[in-house]
């Protein structure tokens, strides 16, 4: 069993012809409203992906919680301990995408902001059982450090978003930043190179392994001394949103099923790349037939 603790956002998504400037107006495309929150993102994607999966969160008393309990629980994700919180909206996400496909987000936490450690303990059972417990950083500290410390698995963090003062849980098996996490883990600028990336990567301490991101530069895995890149799947990208939480889903999936690392990060490779050549966050994810067909189409 998977277990994410995480956020649930309603995503409200803009097509935008570039990404205004600060001061700048911008006039965009048509709306669209898309289940998202990298929590459920990930939970999604695992769960899309054959693997059993229970999530702990928190929602609002919104109609938005109705509509993220129903995408999340009809994707076969266990939701018993989803909280509905009084007095808080829903976490919320506004999404502007450019015609490559980049996108740029603001969220709106709202209940995701109320999870604790109380969560996760009402949940330790859940979390004790679970062969991958996966876990973000659009949820308090507090929830995370609980829920690493309870799992009975492997441990896997995505520190995304990046957040000034955030600080990973000190038990972490797998440690997954993309470039601009691992700067800020790292103090250091965003690494441009693959060297550069070898040598942020090294500075970071207190993870097993270590999975960076890097869009379309593919990923570099990092073990003891030893590092490996991995490169992307060539794909035509329409919008990378949820891209990193496609991966990371995909991740925890193929661990749980006791792959190697690498082989690991190889299958969560193609489920990230066939994510971006669709529209929206939930709706995006692969399935497991289509990542099989997708490797073999590349063999
Ligand atoms: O990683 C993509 C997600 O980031 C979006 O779905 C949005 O809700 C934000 O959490």
């Amino acid at each position: 069993m998977i277990a994410v603790v995480g956020s649930l956002n309603l995503d409200l998504v803009v097509r935008v012809p570039q990404h205004p400037v600060p001061g700048e107006t911008v006039l965009g495309g048509d709306t669209a409203h898309h289940p998202g929150g990298k929590g459920a993102n990930q939970a999604v994607a695992a769960a899309r992906l054959g693997g059993n999966v229970a999530f702990v969160g928190r929602v609002g008393e919104d109609d938005a919680a109705g509509v993220m309990l129903d995408a999340v629980g009809g994707e076969g994700v266990d939701t018993t301990h989803i909280t509905r919180t009084r007095d808080l909206a829903t976490g919320r996400a506004l999404i502007a995408v450019d015609p490559a496909g980049e996108n740029t987000i603001i969220v709106s936490p709202g209940a995701n902001h109320r999870l604790g450690a109380a969560d996760c303990e009402a949940a330790a059972s859940l979390l004790q059982k679970a062969a991958v417990t996966v876990l973000q950083q659009e949820v308090p500290d507090e929830a995370n450090h609980a829920a690493a410390r309870l799992s009975g698995g492997i441990v896997l963090h995505n520190p995304a978003p990046a957040t000034v003062g955030a600080v990973p849980p000190p038990h972490v098996d797998v440690l997954v930043p993309n470039r601009t996490e691992l700067a800020a883990l790292t103090h250091s600028p965003v690494p441009e190179t693959i060297d550069d990336v070898v040598v942020a990567a090294r500075r970071l301490t207190g993870a097993g392994a270590v999975i960076v991101t890097l869009g379309g530069d593919g990923v570099l895995l990092l073990e003891g001394t030893a590092h490996l890149h991995v490169p992307a799947f060539a794909v035509r990208p329409v919008d990378t949103t949820a891209a990193g939480d496609s991966f990371c889903g995909a991740l925890a999936v193929a661990l749980a099923e006791g792959r190697t690392l690498e082989q690991s990060a190889r299958w969560a490779c193609a489920a990230a790349a066939i994510s971006t050549t669709r529209a929206g966050a939930q709706p995006s994810l692969a399935r497991r037939d289509e990542v099989e067909a997708f490797l073999t189409g590349q063999s």
